[in-house]
Parts: structure tokens; sequence; C-alpha cells
């Protein structure tokens, strides 16, 4: 990763125009004139490219192709940036049944079309072999039981599989063709969703190379940043994969001034591979702190802050979507530019909330960063061994009258209510931890000590550890679990609980009842007491979500199966979650929404869940920026056209990519009541 400090000091970007049109370079090979910082004159305070960004394809970059090679690169005849392309262009090109060009279709691009996109890439392409086909026999290839071993021993550990181009962190919507056998049996060691290709990019030319290339010769394009999404939305099968994990740039930029945002102070310019550990690294040695996941390997700068990312720092500056100053972004139609407050504001509208894969792929962000603070963490547990069950429950329950004061004094907890010996009938609580940004000890242990003494009173005994940080970064580091990769026999649902539910106490009682009878049925239950509201200064006008701005506690739930479960026990038990217990809970709240980045793969009416009141909008420029539907992710804005048909009949991304058969499927259906 490398840091460079900035020292422009920009203007007003008002009528900026970014100074894209300085390079002709093309493909990893070209050369550039110089550093971005040192050759790029801040125009109007437009935001100097990063050196990779500066190497663009250009059709003068096809010269030396053939007629027919070079056409599998021609960049889309529709300016997406220019022409408003939902007044002539139908989004479903393809009539119904249609799907995208599958491996062993006539019209797959042949070896040599392959070997052509390798070449004008810079040799960044890679054909996919599964990790764990080390483990197994296919043809010459033979199974080695040294590598297996090392290869399962370390499975789990989330960062194996940050660095593959197609290895994912919930391998279940991958189809789990190619397992470790000891922890999982695939059977034989197939691609399944695995794309079949993918790009490992270092310059924004070979981002056009392979956008051009799936759009001319329709196959699918996927992008994959870190494969966090909980619905594995960086794979699948037949698809070419943009690899955006090495994209690992970093400028600080002292003194940011955006006139229309109003915004004036420090930032950072990231590349979109950045991790939540390197962005907050890069901050701390500046004394600053910016919005990003309490989870270290999230890719902050990909598809956690298109999707609206909270943070522990959300309950005092809001969502990370609500930080961004600008993007760079590489439309469908395989150009580059820019999406601020003032160039193309509708598409930076979008990325702010709208979701990952969905209108572009972004190779940089600009996001605002905050001074440094000390922090007050808080871990503690107690169990329903040592009390009675109803003692345990009242517990939890004295906990959530403290939600809204919590949150509104600005902090974010992470607690898991868990089935520990479920055959015994015991729960356990986990606070893991109680994050109190700008808080100091006493400050913190006053806001914890009310509940702490409801605990007292009824019994239940916890050991504190109490902690004060002077920075944001020794408190994160200390306090947040790193994951684990084991998502094989598991889906996860998120409800973002209004604070309205909180407002009367028969409506909060009876959220707790639902809450709890999914921990009765076995569920586990990890969640989020914060408030990224509009009043805390983090309001931007984008597209987050506006559930998140009205919750108070956005709440995960996940079901378990066993992992030799046939495919209709699978499907049982996940339709006996989706529209049993997820019911419930929306049923008690009407018109509130759900995570998109946390969140089930089948949420009933998405549209309305993941996007509420701006779904139509997000809709219509998702038909404009992606006229022909280029980039497609489950539960993505205009994902509703098309589905995977997998080929074992579950929800993941082993199959084609088809257009819907059944057009009554297209309709967003909106809430069933809404608020007033
Ligand atoms: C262990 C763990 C911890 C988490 N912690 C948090 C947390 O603290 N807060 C929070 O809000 N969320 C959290 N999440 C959820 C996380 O924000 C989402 O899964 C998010 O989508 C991850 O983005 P990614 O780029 O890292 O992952 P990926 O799975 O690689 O990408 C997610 C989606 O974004 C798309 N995408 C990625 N990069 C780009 C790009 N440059 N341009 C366009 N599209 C792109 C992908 O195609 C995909 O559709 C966590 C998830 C996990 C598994
Ligand atoms: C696409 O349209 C934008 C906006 O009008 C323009 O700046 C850009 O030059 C156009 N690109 C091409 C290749 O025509
Ligand atoms: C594009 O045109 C369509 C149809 O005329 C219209 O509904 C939509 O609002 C327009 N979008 C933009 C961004 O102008
Ligand atoms: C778009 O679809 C409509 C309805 O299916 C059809 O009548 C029309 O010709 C299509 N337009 C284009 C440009 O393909
Ligand atoms: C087996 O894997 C080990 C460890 O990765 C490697 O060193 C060795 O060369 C491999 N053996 C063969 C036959 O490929
Ligand atoms: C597992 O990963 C760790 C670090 O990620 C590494 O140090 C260790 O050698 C790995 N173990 C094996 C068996 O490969
Ligand atoms: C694995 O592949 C072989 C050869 O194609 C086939 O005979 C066998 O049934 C497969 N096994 C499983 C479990 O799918
Ligand atoms: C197995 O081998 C075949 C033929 O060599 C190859 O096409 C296929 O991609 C391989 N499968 C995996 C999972 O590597
Ligand atoms: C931190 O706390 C101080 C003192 O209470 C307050 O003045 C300041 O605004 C707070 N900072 C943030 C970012 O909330
Ligand atoms: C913290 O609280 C303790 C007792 O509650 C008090 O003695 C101490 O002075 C307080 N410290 C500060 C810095 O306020
Ligand atoms: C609280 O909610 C219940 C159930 O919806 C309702 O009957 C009652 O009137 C509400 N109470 C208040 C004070 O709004
Ligand atoms: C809600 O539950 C609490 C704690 O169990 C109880 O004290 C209170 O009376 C209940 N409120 C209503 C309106 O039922
Ligand atoms: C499935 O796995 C469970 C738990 O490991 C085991 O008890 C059960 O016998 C297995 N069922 C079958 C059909 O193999």
């Amino acid at each position: 990763m490398a840091t460079r400090a900035c020292v422009l000091l920009w203007l007003s970007v008002s009528g900026a125009v970014a100074q894209h049109g300085t390079s002709t370079a093309s493909g990893a090979s070209a050369s550039t004139t110089a550093s971005a910082t040192a050759t790029l004159v801040p125009t109007n305070g437009a935001v100097p490219l990063f050196h990779y960004e500066e190497q663009q394809l250009t059709t003068a970059s096809l010269s030396d192709l053939s007629d027919t090679e070079a056409a599998l690169f021609s960049f889309d005849s529709i300016n997406v940036t220019s022409e408003n392309t939902t007044s002539y262009v139908n989004y479903t090109l393809a009539s119904s049944g249609d799907c995208k060009i599958f491996p062993g279709d006539s019209a797959w691009p042949a070896l040599s079309a392959w070997k052509v996109l390798d070449t004008l890439a810079g040799g960044a392409l890679v054909k996919t072999v599964p990790a764990a086909s080390v483990c197994y026999f296919n043809g010459t290839s033979k199974h080695n039981d040294t590598a297996c071993r090392a290869l399962t021993s370390n499975w789990t550990d989330s960062y194996s599989h940050l660095e593959d181009p197609v290895e994912m962190l919930s391998p279940v919507y991958q189809g789990l063709t190619c397992q470790p056998p000891s922890l999982y049996n695939s059977g034989n060691c197939t691609l399944g969703g695995y794309p079949v290709y993918a790009t490992n990019v270092s310059n924004v030319a070979q981002i056009q190379a392979a956008v051009n290339f799936a759009r001319n010769t329709g196959i699918r394009l996927v992008i994959k940043n870190t494969g966090h999404d909980f619905s594995g939305k960086s794979g699948g099968a037949g698809s070419l994969s943009i690899f955006t994990h090495n994209l690992k740039d970093i400028d600080y930029i002292p003194s940011y001034n955006d006139a229309t945002t109003n915004y004036s102070g420090p930032a950072f310019k990231a590349g979109a591979g950045v991790q939540a550990y390197e962005i907050y690294a890069a901050a701390r040695d500046e004394g600053l702190v910016v919005v990003g996941g309490e989870g270290q390997t999230v890719g902050v700068m990909g598809g956690y802050i298109q999707g609206g990312g909270h943070s522990p720092l959300s309950s005092i500056h809001g969502m990370a979507a609500d930080q961004v100053l600008n993007f760079e972004v590489v439309t469908a139609d395989g150009r580059f530019t820019t999406g601020n407050a003032q160039k193309n504001s509708d598409l930076f509208w979008a990325l702010r909330g709208g979701g990952g894969s969905t209108f572009g792929i972004v190779t940089s962000v600009v996001v605002k960063a905050y001074p440094d603070m000390q922090v007050t963490t808080s871990t503690f547990s107690f169990t329903s061994a040592s009390v009675s069950q109803d003692t345990f429950w009242a517990g939890v329950r004295a906990y959530f009258s403290y939600f809204p004061t919590n949150a509104d004094a600005g902090t974010y907890s992470y607690f898991f209510i868990l089935p520990s010996v479920p055959s015994a009938g015991e729960f356990e609580f986990l606070m893991q931890p109680f994050f109190a940004p700008n808080k100091t000890l006493n400050e913190t242990q006053a806001l914890l000590q009310p509940w702490f003494s409801e605990l007292s009173a009824l019994g239940i005994s916890i050991s504190p550890k109490t902690q004060h940080f002077s920075s944001f970064w020794d408190a994160w580091n200390a306090s947040f679990p790193l994951e684990a990769v084991e998502k094989t026999h598991v889906a996860s649902a998120s409800r973002l609980w209004p604070r309205r539910n909180w407002d009367n106490s028969t409506i909060l009682n009876s959220t707790f009842e639902a809450i709890k009878a999914n921990s009765e049925a076995g569920l586990t239950i990890i969640a989020f007491n914060q408030a990224p509201t509009w009043a805390n200064g983090g309001y931007q006008d984008n597209s987050v979500n506006p559930a998140w701005r009205e919750t108070i506690c956005h709440m995960l739930t996940s079901v378990n199966w066993l992992n030799n479960s046939t495919t209709s026990e699978i499907l049982t038990a996940r339709h006996n979650f989706t529209f049993g217990y997820m019911q419930r809970w929306r049923d008690l709240s009407p018109g509130a929404g759900s995570y998109l980045g946390e969140s089930d793969r089948l949420e009933p009416d998405f549209q309305w869940a993941f996007y509420g009141s701006f779904y139509p909008r997000l809709l219509a420029l998702k038909k404009q920026y992606d006229p022909r539907n280029l980039l497609w992710a489950a539960t993505a804005v205009g994902s509703e056209f098309f589905e995977v048909q997998s080929v074992d009949g579950l929800p993941n991304e082993n199959g084609r990519l088809c257009t819907k058969t059944d057009p009554s499927l297209y309709v967003a259906q909106g809430p069933d009541w809404v608020p007033s």
C-alpha cells in the first residue's frame, strides 16, 4: 500500500471537469507521464487521478489488433453519461427465457479471444482453479495431501480467501462444488459458481478491456473485491470477474473544499481495494479517523461503501456512504468517468447507497476524515446457566430499554444472543464490545451503570472489561473479532428495527418476544445498537436506504442446517426462516427495511426492504447507466428481471443467468404499510 501526502490545496469543485483526457496509455504495459499528484493540475478542484487511473483504454490502444479482435473491445455505441438511454433501449435486451452466453455455447469466446484479452490486459487474466482442487483428482492433476492439509487447516481464516481472485466468504453461494473434503463433502471438484476467468486488475485500462469484452461477447461479468458479501455477489458461473483487491493506493488530502456539499476539511482518496484496517491505519497516522466497518478485512472502498456501510462511528458521523466526496468509475459502456456533486451527480447519488455491482466499477473513492478521538469499550457476557431462563431474558430485556439513550449518546454496540447449549436450552448474551467513541471511561460507565444495576438486582453477575483508549485505532484493533469463513450451511437476514418500536412499550414487548422466539428456535442473533440518523451530521442527499435513518438497531439472525441436509430440507429450513420467523419481524415493523450489505438473498419485496422509497429512482438510473444489464447481482437494483438457474435448485451462483420467465415477478410490490 502506497500512502502519499497530497500537498495540493483544492479550491471549490464547482464546475469541475476532471482531467481524464491527459493520458493515452493503454494496457498494463503502457507507460504514463508521471504520478497523478505531481502532474495533474487540480482544475477547479477536480481530484487528481491515481497513477493507475491514468492508464486508460482508448480506441487508439486497439490499433494493433485486427478488426475482428478490436471489435471485442470496442466501446458501447451508447455513451451512458451523455444520453438518457431509458427512452430507446430495452433494459432486458434478451427475449424471455434468453440467457447470458455460457461455456459450451457456440457463441462462447474462443481461446484465441481470451488470449487477446490477456495480452491487452498485460497478462492479468487468471484462469480459475478452485483453491481446494489440490484435495481432489481431476484428470491429470493429482491430489496433493500436503497442500490439502495446509489449505484445510487455514480454510476458515478470512485472509486466505481475500487474496484469492474468486473465493468468497459465504461459499454456500458458490454452490459448494469444491470445498476441503474433511470440512464439507463436495463430491467432485468442479467450477460451480466460480467465474471462469478473473482479471487481476492493477489499472483502469484492464477494467475497461474486461467490461467491453464481456459486453461485446454477451458473457456474464462480475466484480470481486474481498468476497465478503453475505449473498455471494462476487461470484457467478460462466462469468468473467474483475478482481479489484489490489487497487491499494491511498492519498491523504489535508484540505478538501467542496462548495456544493459544504465540506471543507481533511479527506482521503483510496483505491477500490482498500480494506478497513488499511484506511484506518492511514487515518491514524495523520491523527484522523474515517467511517469504516467494524470488520477488519471488509472492502470499505468497494461493496461496503456503495451499499451504505455502517460503522462504530455511525452514531456520531452517519453512514460510510454519507462521507463520499468523489468516485472514479468505469461505466458499463466501458468509459471512465467521475461522479461527484457537480459531475454526473445522479450517478454520484446512486453509488452512495444503491449497492455494488450495479452502476459501474468504482476505481477510487474520496472520503471525509475527522479528528481522531478517545474511545471507551466494554466487553462482558452472561448466560442462563446460573440463573433461570426467565431471569436471563429479563436481563436482556432490560438492555433493550437503553437502546435510544445509548445510540443518542453516539455509541455503537455489537452484541450476540446465542443458543449456547441448545440441547440444554441455555442461552448466552455476549457484548463484544460496547463501543463508546469520544467518551471517557467515566462517561461510559455512567451510561452503562443503570443497566448494570438492573442486572445486579436480577442476580445476574457480570465482569465487564471496560477499557479506555486514546485513539480510535487502538480501541477498534483491540475490540472486534476477526470473523471466520464457514458459511457452508447457514443463511442470514437483517431487520432495521425502527425507533418507533421503542416509543410504545406494548410494541417494544412484542418486538422483544419475536426476537426471543428466534433465539428459542435455535437461531443466532447478532445485532448493532446504533443510529446513523439525519440529525447527527451524517446526512447527505444520497441513496442510502431511508430505513437506516430511522433505526436504532440493525439485527441479524441466522438459520443453520446440517452439512448433509438434502436440497429439499435446505429449502424448507430457508423457507421457514425467511417467510416464518422473519415475517414475524416484518409484521412488527411495517414499512421498515433490511440492510443490503448483510442480507437474505431470498428477502421478499427486496426492492422496498433494501432501497425503500428510492427504488424507482434507482431503477431508472440503473436503466440509464447500464442499459444492457451488463452488471447483475442478486438483490441488486434491477436484478428482478433476471435469475440464476442454479443446477441444484438452491439459491446460489451455480447456474446460467437468464431472463426471468414470469414477468409478474418483475413488479416491485412496495410496502404493505407506509409509516405516516
Ligand atoms: C466478516 C464480515 C464483517 C462485516 N462487517 C461489516 C461492518 O462492520 N459494517 C458493514 O456495514 N458491513 C459489514 N459487512 C458487510 C459488508 O459491508 C458487505 O458484505 C459488503 O458488500 C462487502 O463489500 P466488499 O467489496 O468487501 O465485498 P465483495 O463481496 O467483494 O463485494 C460486494 C459487492 O460489491 C460489488 N463490488 C465490490 N467492489 C466493487 C467496485 N469497486 N465497484 C462496483 N461494485 C463493487 C461486488 O460485485 C459485490 O456485488 C461485513 C461482512 C463480513 C463478511
Ligand atoms: C461521453 O459523454 C460525455 C458527456 O457528454 C463526454 O464528456 C464524453 O466525451 C463522451 N465520451 C465519448 C467517448 O464520446
Ligand atoms: C430518462 O427518461 C425517462 C423516460 O423518458 C425518464 O422517466 C427518466 O426520468 C429520465 N432519466 C433521467 C436521469 O433523466
Ligand atoms: C422494446 O420492447 C417493446 C415491448 O417488448 C417493443 O415493442 C420495442 O420494439 C422494443 N424496443 C427496442 C428498441 O428494442
Ligand atoms: C504439493 O504441495 C506442496 C505444498 O504446497 C508443494 O510444495 C509440492 O510441490 C506439491 N507437490 C506436487 C507433486 O505438486
Ligand atoms: C495459516 O495462515 C497463517 C497466516 O495467515 C500462516 O502463518 C500459516 O503458516 C498458515 N498455516 C498453514 C498450515 O499453511
Ligand atoms: C465424480 O465424477 C465421476 C466422474 O465423472 C463420477 O462418476 C462420480 O459420480 C462423481 N461423484 C460425485 C459425488 O459427484
Ligand atoms: C478439471 O479438468 C478439466 C479438464 O482438464 C478442466 O476443464 C476443468 O476446469 C478442471 N476442473 C477444475 C475444477 O479445475
Ligand atoms: C466529542 O466530545 C466533545 C466534548 O463532549 C465535543 O465537544 C465534540 O463535539 C465531540 N466530537 C464529536 C465528533 O462528536
Ligand atoms: C470518575 O468517577 C470516579 C468515581 O465515580 C471519581 O472518583 C473520579 O473523580 C472520576 N474521574 C473523572 C476524571 O471524572
Ligand atoms: C401502543 O401500541 C398498541 C398496540 O399497537 C396500541 O394499542 C396502543 O394504543 C399504543 N399506545 C400508545 C400510547 O400509543
Ligand atoms: C413490557 O415488559 C416489561 C418487562 O417485562 C413490563 O414491565 C411491562 O409492564 C410491559 N409493558 C406492557 C405494556 O406490557
Ligand atoms: C447427517 O449428519 C448428522 C450430524 O453429523 C448425522 O447425525 C446424520 O446421521 C447424518 N445423516 C446422514 C443421512 O448421513
